[in-house]
This record gives C-alpha cells, structure tokens and sequence, in this order.
C-alpha cells in the first residue's frame, strides 16, 4: 500500500508525494522525534542539507546556521563528568540547563551563512537575529560570575575584497543587547593557515593572508573570576638566561626604572591577548576512532589548547563547563582531563558519534603528566616583524584598480602567487 503525502503549496496547487505506508510512517515517527511540526518541515531540511552540502563545502557546512527549526536535545552519551546533548543547543538552554548553573560557556558557533549568503550587510544582520536565541539563553544559563568566550573567525564578502562585518555586529548585540561586559578580546593566530581568499591574497595580491580568529571573552558582571596566573607562558631564552644568571637594576634608555623584581621567577611569562596555536592533529586518537567507524570528521575543530587556555583561566575543578555548538566535542574532553563538569550539545548526529571516540580509551583522556609520560617541550613559533627594507617597489607596483581586475599571467607572475622577486 503507498500513501500519497501533501508536501505543501507549489505553484499551481499541493505537490504531492507517494511513499509506501511504511516510510511515511518511519517519516512521521522521526520528524516527531526530532521536534519538527510536521513532515514537511522535516523533508525540506533535510532536502536544504542535501543541496547545501557538498563534499567540498563540508567546512561551510559545519559552520552552517541551522533553520530554527526545533530539535529537542536528548542525552546522547555520558562520562564521570559530562553529557553530550545531541540536538538544539538554544532548546536546551531553556528547558534542560538550569538558571545560572553554568560558570564558562566555552565554544565556538557555526559561521557559514555569512560565507554562503551576502547581500551588503543582511548577512550580519541575519547572523545577529538567528544568535538572539543563543544570547537568550546565556544570559538564563550563566552565574552572574561566568564567563562567555565565543571563538569566531572572519568572513569575506562574496566576490570582493572586503569583509563582513558580522562578528563585530555580534559583539555589540551582545554587550548593547544583552548587557555582556567584553572582559577581554584575544586572537588566535594559526600559523598553519593557508593564504585565502587566493583570489586577493596569491592572485591579485592586494590583500595580506588572513591568519587570526577573534576569541571575545564576555561577561554579565565586568568582574568575572579569572586568574592569569593559570596560564603563564615559558619565559622567553633571554628571560631564562637573566633568570639565571641574575640581572643587575638599572634605568633603561625610555626612562623606565627596571627594579631587581624584574628578575624573579614567577614560574612563566604573563601571556598576551594573542595565542598562537597551530590547527595541525593529524592522526589523534578521535581521528582514527571516526575513521574506524566511518563516521565523518569534523572538519572545525578546536585544537585542544584553546579550551584548556579558557578553562584553566576561567574555572575550578567541579565547576560546570557548557559548549552549546559542540561539533567534535573537544570542549568536553578537555573539560573532563581537567576535572571539570561539562556538557556539550550538537545538532548532528553524525558528529555526536564521532565525539564519544574521544572519551573511547580512559587513558587517552588524561594529561601526559598524570600517564606518568613527561608532557613535550613545544618550540615557540616564528613570527618576524615586518622588513620594509628588502622591498623594490619599482618591481612591486601598487594594483592601481585596487584589485578589481586579475593581473595578465606573465612568466614573472604565476597563478600561485609565485614573483620570482616577491
Ligand atoms: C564550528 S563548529 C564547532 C566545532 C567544535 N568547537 C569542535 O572543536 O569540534 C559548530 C557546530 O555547531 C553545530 N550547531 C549549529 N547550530 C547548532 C544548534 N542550534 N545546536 C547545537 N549545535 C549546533 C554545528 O553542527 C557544528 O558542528
């Protein structure tokens, strides 16, 4: 037997759809499992996930803002400290997280709709509306002592060199909006990040490589608990050096009186508001997990050390931990390693399943010092401050239209971007 379904309004009259009685009922009992209205609603997003992804879009596709569309958040999987929530993180602010429960919300919201969609600035504006019911929530879940750290990374403007402001517009929503306080804006640098656009960055060259993500750290109070002596950072090989062969006081040639407290070790550096962390994992142990599986990895994910910086700067042990766009859930494995409470909440499922890989070997969940392994020396990065003086602008000519034609390929200026001189 089939059952002919109205899919809702076309041209002309309902569409209509034959399914065999079966899978309209497999249908139904989904779609009202996941808390849509109706099948329509449930056909349409998944017809809206089919064509919007594409292999090569499955970066876009992570970033993605989701239709509003409900989907009630059902516990998926649970630790010693934590739960990861598979559905709406906005749904389960308001009917599972309970009233200033929260001490940090840790995370890092989807982003593709700017990318997707522009048109001058509907796309912050649209972005802004569609993160009202996240903000909503903040302010319901957080201690009025919490912190709020939202990782974001620029966007460029369709088809032109210039970018959106989307992330700004967030942050004043939240704080003209909401009340949140910027405690603090950090950047993170990933000095493993390919030069894109290559349309302006290798082709034209007009624009510089975009290699920093915004990281705001908000709070409702402008008093958050914090302590910066958390996350002190190795002393540079001159500090080292001074450290131990002493330093003699003296004034320095601005004027400024270097004390003998210049010289006492604090056990590490205060760090700056840039973290420079490279994006590189390559084969951790959540990776093989999804590859064993065949589960899909998520293809925006933290690097470990950019939850572990916030939690250790912003909470206590038994503290509770919340990242409502959970993707892989490095959030939550960081939070558990540091003995925090967490829960983290992610709309797609597939992405749920590849996360409990990374709770799959206790072992791995602990830090290297507590295996008994001794935790590896990292090197510092390399960055070298700007040496205007190597340049011959006479073979480096400004792009008179500002970019807005491609330059004619010649033997000296290749599509990679590649000048001989450069
Ligand atoms: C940038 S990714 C986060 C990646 C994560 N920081 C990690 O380390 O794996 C954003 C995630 O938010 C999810 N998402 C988008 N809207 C959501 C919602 N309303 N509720 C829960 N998750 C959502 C997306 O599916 C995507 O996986």
């Amino acid at each position: 037997m089939c059952s002919a379904l109205s899919v809702g309004p076309a041209a002309g009259g309902d569409a209509q759809l034959t399914l065999s009685d079966a899978d309209a009922a497999s249908m139904e009992g989904e779609a009202s499992r996941l808390g849509y209205a109706d099948i329509t609603s449930y056909l349409l997003e998944l017809h809206r996930r089919h064509t919007a992804v594409g292999a090569a879009e499955a970066e876009d596709d992570a970033r993605r803002a989701p239709t509003a569309l409900p989907i009630r958040p059902e516990r998926a999987f649970e630790t010693e400290h934590g739960v990861i929530y598979r559905g709406d993180s906005a749904a389960l602010m308001q009917t599972v997280l309970e009233p200033q429960s929260v001490d940090l919300v840790m995370t890092s919201p989807p982003f593709g709709l700017v990318r997707k969609k522009d048109y001058g600035n509907e796309d912050a504006d649209r972005y802004v509306k569609w993160f009202e019911q996240f903000a909503d929530g903040f302010v319901r879940v957080l201690k009025p002592n919490g912190s709020l750290v939202i990782d974001i990374g620029g966007a460029w403007k369709k088809g032109q060199p210039t970018r959106s402001l989307y992330h700004y517009e967030l942050l004043i929503m939240l704080a003209r909006d909401y009340g949140f306080h910027l405690a603090q804006e950090f950047y993170w640098w990933n000095p493993a990040k390919l030069p894109t656009p290559a349309e302006w960055v290798n082709i034209r060259r007009v624009r510089v490589k975009d290699a920093v993500n915004s990281i705001f750290w908000l709070s409702l109070t402008p008093y958050p608990r914090a302590s910066n002596r958390r996350v002190l950072q190795r002393y540079s090989a001159s500090m080292e050096h001074l450290l131990k062969h002493g330093y003699k006081a003296k004034r320095r040639p601005s004027g400024h009186d270097i004390s003998t407290k210049f010289g006492r070790n604090n056990q590490g550096a205060i760090p700056p508001n840039l973290i420079a962390l490279a994006n590189t994992e390559s084969n951790s142990s959540y990776q093989r997990y999804c590859r064993e599986k065949g589960l899909p990895e998520h293809p925006a994910r933290f690097p470990s050390g950019i939850p572990a910086f916030f939690i250790h700067m912003l909470s206590d042990p038994g503290d509770l931990v919340f990242d409502p766009f959970g993707g892989s859930c490095m959030t939550g494995e960081v939070a558990e390693r540091m003995g925090r409470r967490w829960v983290c909440c992610e709309m797609d499922a597939p992405y749920v399943e590849g996360a409990k890989g990374r709770f799959a070997d206790p072992e791995a969940s602990l830090p290297a010092r507590s295996r008994g392994t001794k935790a590896k020396r990292t090197k510092p990065y390399e960055i070298f401050p700007p040496n205007l003086s190597l340049v011959d602008e006479q073979r480096a000519p400004l792009a008179q239209d500002g970019g807005r034609q491609r330059p004619p390929l010649t033997q000296e200026w290749t599509e990679d971007g590649d000048a001989p001189h450069a």
